[in-house]
């Protein structure tokens, strides 16, 4: 730990025979508004993955090699590695990494294409990636870094556009609502809803920011929080619960989330917790805004409930921490994601554009 703060130490690289950091440098204290740029959440060396391992935040900032297929779905499958742009890049580089080994590449990469099924974006970067099979090894490698120096050029392009959007909107320093992990740390280095408060902190046009705990893996709690101090955003963390009654009791100016997909009629999945905000936001006259890349958005699937729903194990809710908090036996339905009806969004910003829609 930094003495006198929460921010974990300098990295630490799991890993065998790495050698060193991809970035070595020691985060800066509390307030530095460069906190995450330097620091990759994924990134590629040559013939492996490094990841931040994201379970192990906020206590420890610790990257953690990947040297193969296998080791790539456990990462995804346990959000070692998470966020949709993450896994759109995580998508591209397994397929680097089945590419480079001496088993079947199409079979690994059917089998990190299958590894979550909510986000389009693992399946976006596998495809990508797997297309350029037949130029040879080399060409495929190139595709995957492709992919993964877009995510930061476009998140932050996307970012920008965000701000720009609720700058015009709203007029003032703004406090914002946000839900689960949608920043740095759910991409490459530039966030999509964390990315657009970024933005406007850097503009010296955000006041405030509430976030929920997001329930039951802690994304907010653990990882958002930790990136808006590092950003040296003031910022307030409420349960899941409380966000409804955070929008009623007039606390905030806008709801901003990412997405994990977005149908082609503007219907939006995000993490479970989200389309209680948007209601609230509807109900209590707020715009709700949704930043996600066009990586994100699925014309093929042609509403929400076509999405497939990712269900998770039932001791992510029935225990905590490891301790037992439900009696044995109770059964749990763990919804990873739900869905927000597009008449309930104001506006998609994505790199390219912003879709407005008739809500405020
Ligand atoms: O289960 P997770 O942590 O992968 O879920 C992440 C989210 O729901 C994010 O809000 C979404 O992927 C947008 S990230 C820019």
């Amino acid at each position: 730990m930094i003495p006198g703060s929460d921010i974990p130490g300098p990295l630490t690289i799991l890993g065998a025979d790495d050698p060193g950091p991809v970035h070595p440098r020691t985060p800066p204290a509390r307030g530095d508004p460069g906190h995450h740029g330097p620091v990759r959440t994924i990134d590629w060396r040559g013939d492996h993955v490094v990841i931040v391992d994201q379970t192990r935040l906020p206590h420890d900032l610790v990257h953690r090699a990947l040297h193969t297929v296998d080791d790539l779905v456990h990462a995804i499958k346990t959000l070692a590695v998470r966020g949709a742009p993450a896994l759109g890049v995580a998508g591209a580089l397994g397929v680097a990494l089945a590419a480079l080994s001496t088993g079947d590449t199409r079979e690994q990469a059917a089998r990190v294409r299958a590894a979550r099924p909510t986000a389009v974006n693992l399946a976006w970067g596998v495809d990508r990636v797997l297309a350029k099979l037949a130029d040879g090894t080399e060409a495929v490698v190139a595709e995957a870094v492709t992919v993964l120096e877009d995510d930061i050029r476009l998140n932050r392009a996307l970012a920008h556009r965000g701000a720009d959007w609720l700058q015009a909107r709203i007029g003032k320093p703004i406090t914002a609502h946000t839900h689960c992990n949608a920043g740095a740390l759910a991409c490459v280095e530039w966030g999509t809803a964390l990315g657009v408060l970024r933005a406007l902190n850097e503009r010296g046009a955000l006041a405030h920011v509430y976030a929920d705990e997001t329930r039951p893996l802690l994304q907010g709690a653990r990882i958002t929080a930790w990136e808006l101090a590092g950003m040296g955003v003031p910022h307030t963390l409420v349960v899941d619960s409380a966000g409804p009654s955070v929008i009623a009791n007039g606390l905030v100016d806008v709801v901003v989330v990412g997405a994990d997909r977005i149908a082609a009629n503007g219907d939006v999945v995000n993490k479970v917790g989200t389309y209680p905000l948007a209601l609230a936001a509807a109900r209590h006259g707020i715009p709700f805004l949704v930043a996600a890349p066009e990586s994100t958005v699925d014309l093929s699937t042609p509403s929400g409930d076509a999405i497939p729903i990712e269900l998770r194990a039932a001791d992510e809710i029935t225990s905590f921490n490891g301790t037992r908090t439900a009696p044995p036996g109770t059964a749990a339905l763990n919804y990873a994601f739900d869905v927000t009806p597009a008449d309930l969004v104001t506006a998609v910003v994505t790199e390219a554009r912003v879709v407005e829609r008739g809500a405020p």
